[in-house]
């Protein structure tokens, strides 16, 4: 009996022991994130929270550029070189087909349990051949901010077709100079050569009828007369209501004028909302969002955009790493990051959250303009798809800054694509 009592206490000894070395044993990871707005803030938060019940790891939190491109291309430094340097990296939505064999499956560390929560639509985006290659973190889609103190006072309605938001702007514009704000300009949007453009241009074109650059049956749609007119129609503005400089700003470009009180009306990210809304800015409590102008179509259009968490395949520990994206993606992480940076959860119970809510109404009032972005045509052309966006941002781009007209830059483009993707031309989808 005594015997027995001692085998039993030697046992549990040991066990514990066990179990103070095993919880001893002290693992780094990297986590390369986004740093726009709040972005960097939220992300060591949540790395902090994650430390906190996890005393063994340690996070750190890699900053990485603002504009999608730049990010992309110091991934793929790492990525290439199999670098286990980085073990969970925040991922574009258009770049899972691109990058999908860098990535562990999470269905091999148990997200089966959690991938119904998230919309379904990003989950089948960030599934590339039966792996679920990333987690969804936050989603994003396009909106029109305006100050809401300035269409008041020139007794303006919110705009709802690009051609009154030209008409709109162009007024109160010249009224604020007059009034002796030389620094006023009427819209403010993300015109540089890189993804973001992608993104207000295919808001421009699908909002006026013209396809979404190639359809999802890879059809090669661009060169038509409705994204023509509007891409000429964008040009106008460059110089006009929007600064010329206009061809060189990201989306923290964009920010930096509304919010310093310089622009009526900007194309952004929900990002904005949080930072625009803080206290002793020009714009806190002057200001709201809607959904961005429709063109020929009829209907308004916001680009889907979004970010997402993926696992290194060269990471040393895939396991941990994987278990910190799932908490970085989950409930709580989420739920933060809704209140505080006014980032869009991918986890739909979070849309009836009273606090999320309360913080920023319009993931209740926009609801539809989520979850009906159009998506960009990433899944179409995998692995391609940074190819096909650069080429298109460049023939836009070129059109903005007046080297070229549209016509002729759409039908080099389209040239250009077929190239590219051996696809055939299509007729463009009507939204
Ligand atoms: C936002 C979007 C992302 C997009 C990028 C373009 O970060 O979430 O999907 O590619 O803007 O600038």
């Amino acid at each position: 009996m005594r015997k027995n009592l001692y085998l039993v206490l030697t046992l549990v000894f040991v066990l514990a022991l066990g179990g103070v070395v095993m919880a001893q044993e002290e693992i780094s990871l990297t986590v390369a994130g986004g740093a726009v707005g709040q972005e960097k803030e939220l992300t060591i938060k949540a790395a902090e929270m994650y430390m906190e019940r996890n005393p063994n790891v340690t996070v750190e939190v890699l900053d990485t550029p603002d504009l999608a491109n730049d990010r992309l291309g110091l991934y793929l430094q790492f990525l290439e070189a199999e670098s286990p340097k980085v073990d969970v990296y925040q991922i574009d939505v258009i770049w899972p087909g691109d990058l999908a064999e860098h990535f562990i499956d999470f269905y091999d560390y148990g997200a089966e349990d959690i991938a119904d929560d998230h919309f379904k639509a990003i989950i089948e985006n960030n599934t590339v051949d039966g792996r679920l290659v990333a987690l969804p973190w936050f989603t994003d889609a396009g909106l029109l901010y305006y100050r809401t103190d300035l269409l008041e006072k020139y007794d303006r309605d919110v705009p709802e077709t690009w051609d009154e938001l030209e008409d709109t702007a162009q007024y109160i514009m010249e009224e604020e100079r007059a009034a002796g704000n030389e620094d006023f300009y009427g819209y403010v949007w993300q015109g540089d050569a890189y993804e973001g453009l992608t993104c207000d241009a295919l808001e421009w074109i699908y909002s006026n009828g013209g396809g979404q650059i190639v359809s999802p049956d890879q059809k090669i749609t661009i060169n038509n007369e409705k994204a023509i007119e509007i891409i000429d129609q964008a040009a106008g503005w460059v110089g006009t209501i929007s600064p010329n400089g206009v061809t060189g700003m990201g989306e923290e470009d964009a920010r930096a004028m509304f919010e310093a009180g310089n622009a009526l009306f900007m194309r952004n990210w929900p990002y904005a909302y949080a930072l625009a809304g803080q206290e002793g800015k020009p714009t806190a409590g002057n200001f709201d969002v809607s959904p961005l102008p429709a063109g020929d179509s009829g209907s308004s259009a916001a680009t889907l955009g979004g970010w997402n968490l993926g696992v290194s395949k060269y990471s040393e520990h895939p396991e941990e790493a994987a278990k910190l994206a799932m908490f970085l993606a989950g409930e709580e992480v989420q739920k933060m990051r809704a209140v505080e940076g006014s980032f869009n959860p991918t986890i739909e119970s979070l849309y009836e959250d009273e606090d999320v809510l309360e913080a920023v109404p319009f993931f209740g009032s926009l609801y539809d303009v989520f979850v009906n972005a159009v998506a960009r045509p990433s899944t179409a052309t995998a692995p391609q798809y940074n190819q096909v966006s650069e080429l298109f941002f460049q023939a836009t781009h070129s059109v903005l800054t007046g080297e070229d007209n549209a016509r002729s830059a759409i039908e080099y483009l389209e040239l250009d694509l077929m190239d590219l993707t051996d696809f055939e031309t299509g007729e463009p989808m009507q939204p």
